[in-house]
């Protein structure tokens, strides 16, 4: 059926749309293990940007996985649909100015680079974060219970302990919890998004 499909421009175009409510559009990908800091500091962040007054919002893993990608699990081919589908999503969102949060494990480098693509393709940014830090701090902070369910053998194929984690090699900015505070995290990618002219 997709033969029938044509893609409709609309009347105004994303420089048109940047021009006329003064903000550009970007992706902010956050990616990192499960307890590694995701939720939190892309939370601090999205409040940064709001106290200024910016157009944000944030696309969180456990949030969307209550609804739109509620059918998906945590077999590989669920990690590759859950990643394409939030790549799509948070591509619409900056095409509309937006400024997208997304906090997600997305564990596999193949699926990073395709959804980083997509908004280079379509003149979008996208800032690849790297939440970094060790499988074992994480495990240790622990804070939904989760890790100690998985090395029981309760929940299975979970990421870092019988699924696989692949660390981005080069992400655009990496934050290593254990020695950065939230605070000190967020003004590290603000200055990185102010320096970058991704925001004003
Ligand atoms: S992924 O890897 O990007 O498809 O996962 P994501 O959508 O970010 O969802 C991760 C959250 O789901 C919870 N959870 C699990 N994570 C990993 N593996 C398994 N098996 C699993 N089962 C449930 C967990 O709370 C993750 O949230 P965070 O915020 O990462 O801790």
């Amino acid at each position: 059926m997709t033969e029938y499909i044509r893609f409709h421009p609309g009347s105004v175009d994303y420089s048109e749309r940047v021009e006329l409510l003064k903000q550009k559009g970007v992706t902010i990908w956050f990616t990192g293990l499960s307890g590694s800091g995701k939720s939190t500091i892309s939370c601090a962040l999205e409040q940064r940007l709001l106290h200024l007054h910016k157009f944000t919002y944030r696309l969180d893993g456990d949030n969307i996985r209550c609804g739109l990608n509620r059918d998906l699990g945590f077999d590989h081919q669920s990690h590759v649909e859950n990643v394409r589908r939030i790549g799509e999503v948070s591509k619409l969102f900056a095409d509309s100015t937006c400024i997208a949060i997304t906090a997600f494990i997305a564990p596999f480098q193949a699926d990073r680079t395709i959804v980083r693509e997509l908004h280079e393709k379509a003149g979008l940014g996208f800032v690849e974060v790297f939440i970094d830090t060790p499988l074992s701090v994480a495990e240790e902070r622990d804070p939904k219970g989760l890790y100690k369910l998985a090395r029981a053998g309760v929940i299975k194929d979970f990421t870092g302990i019988d699924s696989p984690y692949e660390p981005p090699e080069h992400p655009d900015i990496r934050i290593k919890t254990v020695e950065c505070p939230v605070a000190e995290a967020v003004e590290t990618i603000m200055k990185y998004l102010v320096d970058g002219h991704y925001i004003s």
